[in-house]
Protein backbone atom coordinates (compact mmCIF):
# COMPACT_ATOMS: atom_id res chain seq x y z
CA UNK A 1 0.00 0.00 0.00
CA UNK A 2 0.93 3.59 -0.54
CA UNK A 3 2.41 5.79 2.81
CA UNK A 4 0.03 7.05 4.53
CA UNK A 5 -3.19 5.57 2.91
CA UNK A 6 -6.56 6.53 4.94
CA UNK A 7 -8.58 2.79 4.96
CA UNK A 8 -11.39 2.04 7.24
CA UNK A 9 -10.70 -0.10 9.91
CA UNK A 10 -12.45 -3.62 8.57
CA UNK A 11 -10.82 -7.01 9.28
CA UNK A 12 -8.66 -7.00 6.47
CA UNK A 13 -6.83 -3.63 7.32
CA UNK A 14 -6.91 -4.15 10.68
CA UNK A 15 -4.81 -7.19 10.24
CA UNK A 16 -3.04 -5.17 7.97
CA UNK A 17 -1.76 -2.87 9.99
CA UNK A 18 -0.85 -5.19 12.71
CA UNK A 19 1.81 -6.75 10.07
CA UNK A 20 3.18 -3.22 9.69
CA UNK A 21 3.37 -2.61 13.73
CA UNK A 22 5.08 -5.86 13.50
CA UNK A 23 7.35 -4.83 10.88
CA UNK A 24 8.55 -1.82 12.59
CA UNK A 25 6.38 0.55 10.69
CA UNK A 26 3.96 3.55 11.97
CA UNK A 27 0.27 3.23 12.03
CA UNK A 28 -2.28 6.08 12.87
CA UNK A 29 -5.05 5.31 14.89
CA UNK A 30 -8.24 6.70 15.92
CA UNK A 31 -8.69 6.67 20.13
CA UNK A 32 -11.77 8.29 21.60
CA UNK A 33 -9.33 11.30 22.81
CA UNK A 34 -7.36 12.13 19.89
CA UNK A 35 -5.74 10.10 17.27
CA UNK A 36 -2.31 8.39 18.14
CA UNK A 37 0.55 7.80 15.91
CA UNK A 38 1.24 4.08 16.62
CA UNK A 39 4.09 1.55 16.88
CA UNK A 40 5.53 -1.60 18.74
CA UNK A 41 5.71 -0.04 22.08
CA UNK A 42 8.53 -2.57 23.25
CA UNK A 43 10.35 -2.05 20.42
CA UNK A 44 13.30 0.47 20.43
CA UNK A 45 13.91 1.27 17.00
CA UNK A 46 9.97 1.43 16.22
CA UNK A 47 9.51 3.85 19.34
CA UNK A 48 12.14 5.45 17.54
CA UNK A 49 10.57 6.14 14.24
CA UNK A 50 7.76 8.03 15.93
CA UNK A 51 9.89 10.43 17.71
CA UNK A 52 11.42 11.43 13.76
CA UNK A 53 8.04 11.11 12.27
CA UNK A 54 6.74 13.93 15.10
CA UNK A 55 9.90 15.96 15.24
CA UNK A 56 9.31 15.27 19.29
CA UNK A 57 11.94 16.21 21.94
CA UNK A 58 13.56 12.85 23.16
CA UNK A 59 12.89 13.78 26.76
CA UNK A 60 8.98 14.17 26.07
CA UNK A 61 8.06 10.29 27.32
CA UNK A 62 5.29 8.78 25.26
CA UNK A 63 1.88 6.68 26.36
CA UNK A 64 2.20 2.77 26.37
CA UNK A 65 -1.49 1.66 25.28
CA UNK A 66 -2.62 -1.57 26.39
CA UNK A 67 -6.02 -3.52 25.57
CA UNK A 68 -6.92 -4.27 29.30
CA UNK A 69 -5.96 -3.90 32.61
CA UNK A 70 -4.59 -7.60 32.71
CA UNK A 71 -1.52 -6.19 30.87
CA UNK A 72 -0.67 -4.02 33.10
CA UNK A 73 1.47 -5.87 35.20
CA UNK A 74 3.62 -6.98 31.82
CA UNK A 75 4.79 -3.18 32.30
CA UNK A 76 4.71 -1.98 35.70
CA UNK A 77 7.08 -2.75 38.07
CA UNK A 78 4.64 -2.22 41.27
CA UNK A 79 0.57 -1.04 40.86
CA UNK A 80 -0.26 0.96 43.86
CA UNK A 81 -4.00 0.39 45.12
CA UNK A 82 -5.05 4.03 44.02
CA UNK A 83 -4.18 3.16 40.37
CA UNK A 84 -6.43 -0.31 40.81
CA UNK A 85 -9.00 1.61 41.92
CA UNK A 86 -8.84 4.03 39.13
CA UNK A 87 -8.21 1.74 36.14
CA UNK A 88 -11.27 0.12 37.55
CA UNK A 89 -13.41 2.84 37.39
CA UNK A 90 -12.39 3.83 34.43
CA UNK A 91 -10.77 1.89 31.97
CA UNK A 92 -11.13 1.82 28.93
CA UNK A 93 -11.30 5.37 29.01
CA UNK A 94 -9.52 8.20 28.82
CA UNK A 95 -6.90 8.56 31.42
CA UNK A 96 -3.64 7.63 31.51
CA UNK A 97 -1.57 6.60 34.79
CA UNK A 98 1.97 7.34 35.53
CA UNK A 99 3.64 4.06 37.06
CA UNK A 100 7.18 2.71 38.01
CA UNK A 101 8.55 1.38 34.83
CA UNK A 102 9.49 -2.54 34.10
CA UNK A 103 13.04 -2.60 32.18
CA UNK A 104 10.67 -4.90 29.45
CA UNK A 105 10.12 -1.76 28.47
CA UNK A 106 12.54 0.83 26.35
CA UNK A 107 13.71 3.83 28.14
CA UNK A 108 13.33 5.75 24.98
CA UNK A 109 9.55 5.73 25.03
CA UNK A 110 10.09 6.74 28.93
CA UNK A 111 12.29 10.21 27.87
CA UNK A 112 14.56 8.12 30.05
CA UNK A 113 12.32 8.31 33.08
CA UNK A 114 12.29 5.16 35.72
CA UNK A 115 8.20 5.32 34.98
CA UNK A 116 5.87 4.48 32.30
CA UNK A 117 2.77 6.30 31.33
CA UNK A 118 -0.04 3.70 30.12
CA UNK A 119 -3.82 3.57 29.30
CA UNK A 120 -6.49 1.05 28.31
CA UNK A 121 -8.10 3.36 25.25
CA UNK A 122 -12.05 2.79 25.06
CA UNK A 123 -12.01 3.64 20.80
CA UNK A 124 -13.79 0.11 19.38
CA UNK A 125 -10.93 0.59 16.38
CA UNK A 126 -8.00 1.54 18.86
CA UNK A 127 -8.78 -1.65 21.05
CA UNK A 128 -9.48 -4.32 17.93
CA UNK A 129 -5.85 -3.24 17.00
CA UNK A 130 -4.36 -3.55 20.23
CA UNK A 131 -5.74 -7.35 20.35
CA UNK A 132 -4.88 -7.55 16.47
CA UNK A 133 -1.31 -6.98 17.60
CA UNK A 134 -1.01 -8.45 21.03
CA UNK A 135 1.59 -6.37 22.65
CA UNK A 136 1.31 -2.61 23.81
CA UNK A 137 1.49 0.58 21.69
CA UNK A 138 2.93 3.41 22.00
CA UNK A 139 0.93 6.23 21.05
CA UNK A 140 1.27 10.08 21.21
CA UNK A 141 -0.82 12.15 19.43
CA UNK A 142 -0.60 12.20 15.60
CA UNK A 143 0.21 15.80 14.94
CA UNK A 144 3.71 16.91 13.93
CA UNK A 145 5.12 18.75 17.40
CA UNK A 146 3.24 21.75 18.42
CA UNK A 147 0.53 21.23 16.40
CA UNK A 148 -3.13 20.51 17.80
CA UNK A 149 -3.97 17.18 18.50
CA UNK A 150 -5.48 15.56 15.56
CA UNK A 151 -9.28 14.35 15.71
CA UNK A 152 -9.60 13.78 12.11
CA UNK A 153 -8.13 11.10 9.90
CA UNK A 154 -7.71 14.08 7.73
CA UNK A 155 -5.85 15.96 10.11
CA UNK A 156 -3.38 12.96 10.70
CA UNK A 157 -2.40 12.75 6.95
CA UNK A 158 -2.30 16.59 6.55
CA UNK A 159 0.49 16.50 9.56
CA UNK A 160 1.68 13.09 8.83
CA UNK A 161 0.63 11.51 5.70
CA UNK A 162 4.21 11.18 3.80
CA UNK A 163 5.97 9.59 7.39
CA UNK A 164 3.20 6.92 8.37
CA UNK A 165 2.42 3.19 7.09
CA UNK A 166 -1.42 3.59 7.51
CA UNK A 167 -3.87 5.93 8.77
CA UNK A 168 -6.99 3.77 10.06
CA UNK A 169 -10.19 6.23 10.14
CA UNK A 170 -12.48 5.84 12.51
CA UNK A 171 -14.38 8.87 12.57
CA UNK A 172 -13.95 12.22 14.44
CA UNK A 173 -12.50 11.63 17.82
CA UNK A 174 -15.48 11.64 20.70
CA UNK A 175 -13.79 13.75 23.03
CA UNK A 176 -11.72 15.47 21.20
CA UNK A 177 -9.14 16.36 23.85
CA UNK A 178 -6.24 14.33 25.01
CA UNK A 179 -6.61 11.79 28.12
CA UNK A 180 -5.88 13.10 31.72
CA UNK A 181 -2.65 11.74 32.83
CA UNK A 182 -1.87 11.19 36.56
CA UNK A 183 1.02 10.42 38.58
CA UNK A 184 0.37 7.50 40.63
CA UNK A 185 4.07 7.32 41.93
CA UNK A 186 3.29 9.32 44.84
CA UNK A 187 0.70 9.67 47.62
CA UNK A 188 -2.14 11.11 46.82
CA UNK A 189 -1.69 10.69 43.28
CA UNK A 190 -0.54 14.08 41.10
CA UNK A 191 -2.61 15.10 37.78
CA UNK A 192 0.22 16.06 35.47
CA UNK A 193 -2.09 16.84 32.90
CA UNK A 194 -5.77 17.67 32.47
CA UNK A 195 -7.62 16.40 30.02
CA UNK A 196 -11.06 14.59 28.78
CA UNK A 197 -11.43 12.89 32.15
CA UNK A 198 -12.44 15.53 34.71
CA UNK A 199 -10.69 16.29 38.21
CA UNK A 200 -14.09 16.29 39.67
CA UNK A 201 -14.70 12.61 38.59
CA UNK A 202 -11.32 11.11 39.57
CA UNK A 203 -11.75 13.43 42.89
CA UNK A 204 -15.12 11.45 43.27
CA UNK A 205 -13.50 8.31 42.97
CA UNK A 206 -10.07 8.76 44.88
CA UNK A 207 -10.22 12.36 47.09
CA UNK A 208 -8.42 15.21 46.55
CA UNK A 209 -5.43 14.95 44.00
CA UNK A 210 -2.28 16.39 44.64
CA UNK A 211 -1.15 19.53 41.71
CA UNK A 212 2.19 20.51 40.62
CA UNK A 213 2.23 23.97 41.33
CA UNK A 214 3.67 25.90 37.87
CA UNK A 215 7.80 25.81 38.45
CA UNK A 216 7.56 22.33 38.97
CA UNK A 217 5.34 20.91 36.57
CA UNK A 218 8.01 20.80 34.05
CA UNK A 219 10.15 18.10 35.46
CA UNK A 220 7.44 16.07 36.24
CA UNK A 221 5.31 16.30 33.23
CA UNK A 222 8.12 16.60 30.39
CA UNK A 223 5.20 17.03 27.63
CA UNK A 224 4.28 20.55 29.53
CA UNK A 225 7.39 22.13 29.09
CA UNK A 226 6.61 22.35 25.19
CA UNK A 227 4.14 24.81 23.31
CA UNK A 228 1.38 22.92 22.44
CA UNK A 229 -1.80 23.18 20.56
CA UNK A 230 -0.67 26.23 18.60
CA UNK A 231 -2.13 27.06 15.16
CA UNK A 232 -0.18 29.57 13.35
CA UNK A 233 -2.68 32.35 13.57
CA UNK A 234 -2.64 34.71 16.87
CA UNK A 235 -5.00 33.39 19.50
CA UNK A 236 -7.08 35.45 21.59
CA UNK A 237 -8.91 34.72 24.98
CA UNK A 238 -11.93 36.52 25.06
CA UNK A 239 -15.37 36.47 27.09
CA UNK A 240 -18.70 36.05 25.69
CA UNK A 241 -19.10 39.83 26.69
CA UNK A 242 -16.19 41.72 25.64
CA UNK A 243 -16.08 39.13 22.46
CA UNK A 244 -17.84 41.78 19.86
CA UNK A 245 -15.27 44.64 20.76
CA UNK A 246 -12.29 42.72 20.36
CA UNK A 247 -13.70 41.47 16.80
CA UNK A 248 -14.24 45.40 15.74
CA UNK A 249 -10.66 46.64 17.28
CA UNK A 250 -8.48 43.81 15.48
CA UNK A 251 -11.00 44.24 12.74
CA UNK A 252 -10.26 48.32 12.77
CA UNK A 253 -6.38 47.60 13.20
CA UNK A 254 -6.57 45.45 9.71
CA UNK A 255 -6.25 42.14 11.09
CA UNK A 256 -7.87 39.27 9.25
CA UNK A 257 -10.26 37.97 12.65
CA UNK A 258 -11.86 34.55 12.72
CA UNK A 259 -13.86 33.51 16.02
CA UNK A 260 -14.63 30.22 18.22
CA UNK A 261 -18.23 31.16 19.78
CA UNK A 262 -20.18 29.31 21.41
CA UNK A 263 -22.57 31.81 23.15
CA UNK A 264 -21.45 35.23 22.22
CA UNK A 265 -22.41 37.30 18.66
CA UNK A 266 -19.41 38.39 17.16
CA UNK A 267 -21.26 41.00 15.14
CA UNK A 268 -19.93 41.86 11.55
CA UNK A 269 -16.71 42.13 11.69
CA UNK A 270 -15.35 38.86 11.55
CA UNK A 271 -14.16 36.90 8.37
CA UNK A 272 -15.33 33.35 9.65
CA UNK A 273 -17.41 32.43 12.42
CA UNK A 274 -17.11 29.06 13.94
CA UNK A 275 -19.81 28.46 16.31
CA UNK A 276 -19.31 25.25 18.64
CA UNK A 277 -22.61 23.90 20.61
CA UNK A 278 -23.04 24.99 23.47
CA UNK A 279 -24.39 22.28 25.94
CA UNK A 280 -23.71 23.13 29.79
CA UNK A 281 -20.74 20.45 30.12
CA UNK A 282 -18.64 22.30 27.19
CA UNK A 283 -18.66 18.55 25.27
CA UNK A 284 -19.43 20.11 22.25
CA UNK A 285 -16.77 22.65 22.74
CA UNK A 286 -14.26 20.26 23.32
CA UNK A 287 -15.09 17.87 20.67
CA UNK A 288 -14.49 20.77 18.09
CA UNK A 289 -11.74 22.48 19.62
CA UNK A 290 -8.64 21.14 17.76
CA UNK A 291 -11.15 21.11 14.60
CA UNK A 292 -11.96 24.59 14.84
CA UNK A 293 -8.37 26.01 15.28
CA UNK A 294 -6.94 23.76 12.58
CA UNK A 295 -9.93 24.68 10.05
CA UNK A 296 -9.68 28.51 10.58
CA UNK A 297 -5.85 28.56 10.58
CA UNK A 298 -6.14 26.50 7.21
CA UNK A 299 -8.26 29.76 5.90
CA UNK A 300 -5.29 31.86 6.34
CA UNK A 301 -6.32 34.10 9.07
CA UNK A 302 -4.35 36.14 11.23
CA UNK A 303 -6.15 36.23 14.51
CA UNK A 304 -8.45 33.54 15.99
CA UNK A 305 -11.19 34.63 18.72
CA UNK A 306 -11.73 32.02 21.20
CA UNK A 307 -14.81 32.75 23.61
CA UNK A 308 -13.83 31.75 26.79
CA UNK A 309 -15.88 29.15 29.00
CA UNK A 310 -16.32 28.52 32.99
CA UNK A 311 -13.32 26.93 34.45
CA UNK A 312 -15.25 23.99 35.98
CA UNK A 313 -15.06 20.58 34.58
CA UNK A 314 -14.25 20.18 30.63
CA UNK A 315 -14.39 24.11 30.65
CA UNK A 316 -10.86 23.78 32.77
CA UNK A 317 -9.74 21.71 30.45
CA UNK A 318 -10.63 24.79 27.24
CA UNK A 319 -9.45 27.12 28.91
CA UNK A 320 -5.92 25.35 30.08
CA UNK A 321 -5.69 24.46 26.27
CA UNK A 322 -6.71 27.79 25.05
CA UNK A 323 -4.00 29.47 27.09
CA UNK A 324 -1.38 27.11 25.80
CA UNK A 325 -2.38 28.00 21.93
CA UNK A 326 -2.63 31.65 22.88
CA UNK A 327 0.81 31.71 24.46
CA UNK A 328 3.57 32.97 22.16
O1 LIG B 1 -5.32 10.96 24.74
C1 LIG B 1 -4.11 10.77 24.72
O2 LIG B 1 -3.43 10.69 25.75
C2 LIG B 1 -3.45 10.57 23.35
C3 LIG B 1 -4.01 9.31 22.73
C4 LIG B 1 -3.35 8.98 21.42
O3 LIG B 1 -3.88 8.25 23.64
N1 LIG B 1 -2.04 10.55 23.48
C5 LIG B 1 -1.32 11.66 23.83
O4 LIG B 1 0.04 11.44 23.88
O5 LIG B 1 -1.83 12.73 24.06
P1 LIG B 1 1.08 12.63 23.94
O6 LIG B 1 2.41 11.96 23.73
O7 LIG B 1 0.72 13.69 22.99
O8 LIG B 1 1.04 13.13 25.42
C6 LIG B 1 1.54 12.31 26.47
C7 LIG B 1 1.69 13.12 27.73
C8 LIG B 1 2.83 14.11 27.62
O9 LIG B 1 2.47 15.29 28.28
C9 LIG B 1 3.95 13.37 28.34
O10 LIG B 1 4.93 14.25 28.86
C10 LIG B 1 3.20 12.65 29.43
O11 LIG B 1 2.01 12.23 28.81
N2 LIG B 1 3.94 11.47 29.90
C11 LIG B 1 4.19 10.33 29.21
N3 LIG B 1 4.94 9.48 29.94
C12 LIG B 1 5.16 10.09 31.13
C13 LIG B 1 5.88 9.72 32.31
N4 LIG B 1 6.53 8.56 32.42
N5 LIG B 1 5.90 10.61 33.33
C14 LIG B 1 5.25 11.79 33.23
N6 LIG B 1 4.56 12.20 32.14
C15 LIG B 1 4.52 11.36 31.10
MG1 LIG C 1 0.57 15.41 22.02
Amino acid sequence: MSPGEIRAPDPAALREAAALLRARQLVAFPTETVYGLGADGLDPAAVAAIFAAKERPADNPLILHIAGADQLDAIAQTIPPAALRLAAAFWPGPLTLVLPRRPVVPPIACGGLDTVAVRVPAHPVALALLREFGGPLAAPSANRSGRPSPTLAAHVAADLGDRVAMILDGGPAIHGLESTVVDCTSAPPRLLRLGALTREAIEAVLGPLATDDPGSAASRSPGLRYRHYAPRARVVIASTWELPRIVTQLRAAGERVAVIVREAEPGPGAATVWRVPDDPEFVGYARELYAALRGLDAGGVGVIIAESVPERGLGRVIMDRLRRAAAR
